[in-house]
């Protein structure tokens, strides 16, 4: 069985657990003679670290990726692209009591189900300390995209909503995003969330979100049916990412609300035939799973952090009850730190679909 490996002509394949030694990704597929350096991913990794505000954990994570192979002399080679990155802040006395206990809202009681065994430091395979490679791929998907499409491809995420307080879209500013810890697009979010993360973390309780990533300068023709639709491959790859509970593409769930005039998009002509208008965005970029040339849009709920000092009932590994407080350095929200995990799994599926759209259609 291989289930730790997702697309399909850049494929990129995740090892490694949260206390092991290392954590790494292969990617195969990336085309030849891109230039392709450390500095290239490190940046994003450097979005998604702990540690960078009071409203993440405060573990240290350096996060410090190395080419392993795949590069030489600053180019792809087109053989596949190892990274690998050092686990060097491992706390196992913070995780000793998991051993025994089953955290409830965490993997480990699926785990124990399903294999029978299981690393319980800091969750192993299912911490989301994986998700540090998939920033890693993402950053190479966007190398990819940016040499065979262009910096017109942009791809951005940002936080809309802790609990019940959301963005106003009327102020969404992506600049924004960029100069606050939580990659809110609304400036007036920013002390209201910081005092609700602060009272959500004194209570030693934690709280859900909705995130947003949105890929603009998609070309049209990405995606395939009727099993490569690019919005069902979407869904599947965000909704892969440690917490996801629900994934919308374009309005989602709201278009069951609407009337069919509201919810088609009006089409207009331009003078390229091959880049018409669409008067409104309810498709969120994809028509019969396949990209329109409208930014791709795609939003997330991801679930409160599981590790939460309130008590919450829950089993031993010998079946007794027991209450679990789970201790150590958390995040109150992980959907902050969950916002760069999304935009890489957004870049890598597009880059993904990008080659397949051109090894059946070529270069049009
Ligand atoms: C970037 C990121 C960081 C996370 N950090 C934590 C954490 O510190 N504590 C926690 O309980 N869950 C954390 N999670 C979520 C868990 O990994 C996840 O809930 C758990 O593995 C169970 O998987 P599921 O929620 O997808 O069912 C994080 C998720 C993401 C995306």
């Amino acid at each position: 069985m291989s289930e730790n490996s997702f697309g399909r002509l850049l494929r990129v394949t995740t090892w490694g657990e949260s206390h092991g030694p290392a954590i790494g990704c292969v990617i195969d597929g990336c085309p030849p003679r891109l230039k392709l350096s450390e500095d290239d991913i490190q940046p994003w990794l450097e979005k998604r670290r702990p540690g960078q505000s009071r409203f993440t954990t405060q573990r240290r994570e350096p996060d410090e990726v190395r080419i392993l192979s795949g590069v030489f002399e600053g180019q792809t080679t087109g053989t596949p692209i190892s990274l690998m990155i050092e686990n060097t802040n491992q706390r196992s006395r913070d995780y000793g009591e998991i051993a025994r206990q089953y955290r409830p809202g965490h993997a480990d009681i699926a785990y124990d189900l399903k294999y029978g065994i299981r690393d319980y430091r800091g969750g192993g395979r299912s911490s989301a300390r994986e998700t540090a490679m998939r920033v890693a791929a993402g950053a190479v998907a966007r190398v990819i995209l940016r040499e065979l499409v262009g910096p017109q491809l942009v791809i951005r995420g940002a936080l809309t909503g802790i609990g019940e307080q959301s963005v106003d879209r009327a102020r969404w500013d992506w600049d924004e995003v960029e100069r606050n810890p939580f990659f809110s697009p609304d400036a007036a979010m920013v002390p209201l969330w910081g005092e609700q993360l602060d009272a959500v973390r004194k209570a030693g309780s934690s709280i859900g979100a909705t995130l947003e990533v949105v890929a603009e300068g998609v070309p049209a023709g990405l995606g395939a049916p009727v099993y490569g639709k690019l919005d069902a491959e979407l869904a599947g790859g965000l909704m892969g990412i440690n917490g996801v509970k629900a994934v919308e593409i374009g309005d989602g769930l709201g278009v069951a609300k609407l009337h069919g005039q509201e919810n088609a998009d009006p089409i207009r002509p331009s003078e390229n035939p091959m880049e018409p208008v669409f008067l409104s965005n309810h498709a969120g970029g994809v028509l019969g799973g396949i990209s329109t040339g409208q930014p791709v849009v795609a939003r997330m709920a991801i679930k409160p952090t599981s590790s939460i000092l309130i008590p919450v009932p829950s089993l031993t590994r010998d079946g007794e009850a027991v209450d679990v407080r789970t201790r150590g350095r958390h995040d109150p929200c992980i959907g902050i730190r969950a916002v760069p995990v999304a935009e890489a799994m957004m870049a890598c599926i597009l880059a993904d679909q990008l080659l397949r759209n051109h090894a059946q259609c070529g270069w049009l």
